[in-house]
């Protein structure tokens, strides 16, 4: 009896823990949770204090000034991940939709796998100046 009770309550659980979405619902997400998450945290608030940037209302600005497009993918996080080019081009498009969807430019362009195996091989040396020059012209805009 009571290992019935339990095999019931261990279903009902299961369920609402996919419904609550505090499990993976689709590849790209689970692609997030096990490669990127540590770091960024399942909410993309990430560590400012430890120097990982907060995706939330930022993410999506880097798309609209010239070079930003390629930063997401070279960043290290991205480019040296063991992601292959498709699955990053993936992960990139829901997290852009996902956490930072106001900011996107109205002609947003989903990233490609072709597009991604462009641009990865050149991760900039200067990371953090790349990105400080972008969020200046960012503020510009
Ligand atoms: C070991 C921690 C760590 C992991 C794991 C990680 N990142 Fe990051 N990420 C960072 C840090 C730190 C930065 C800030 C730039 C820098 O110093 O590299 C960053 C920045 C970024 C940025 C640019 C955002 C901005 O505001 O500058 C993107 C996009 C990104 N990461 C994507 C990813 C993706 C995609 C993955 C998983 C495939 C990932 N990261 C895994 C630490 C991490």
């Amino acid at each position: 009896m009571a290992s019935r009770v339990l095999v019931a309550f261990t279903l009902v659980c299961g369920m609402s823990f996919a419904a609550s979405g505090s499990w993976a619902t689709e590849p790209r997400q689970f692609d997030y949770m096990v490669n990127c998450q540590g770091c960024h945290l399942p909410d993309g608030s990430g560590n400012p204090q430890r120097q990982v940037p907060a995706f939330p209302g930022q993410l999506g600005k880097f798309l609209s000034v010239p070079g930003g497009r390629a930063y997401l993918v070279q960043v290290p996080g991205s480019a040296l991940s063991g992601l292959s080019d498709e699955a990053l081009a993936g992960v990139l498009n829901w997290m852009l939709t996902t956490f930072s969807p106001a900011e996107l430019p109205d002609d947003f362009e989903p990233y490609t796998a072709r597009e991604v195996q462009r641009l990865r091989p050149s991760v900039p040396t200067d990371i953090q100046h790349v990105r400080e020059d972008l969020l200046q012209q960012i503020a510009r805009q």
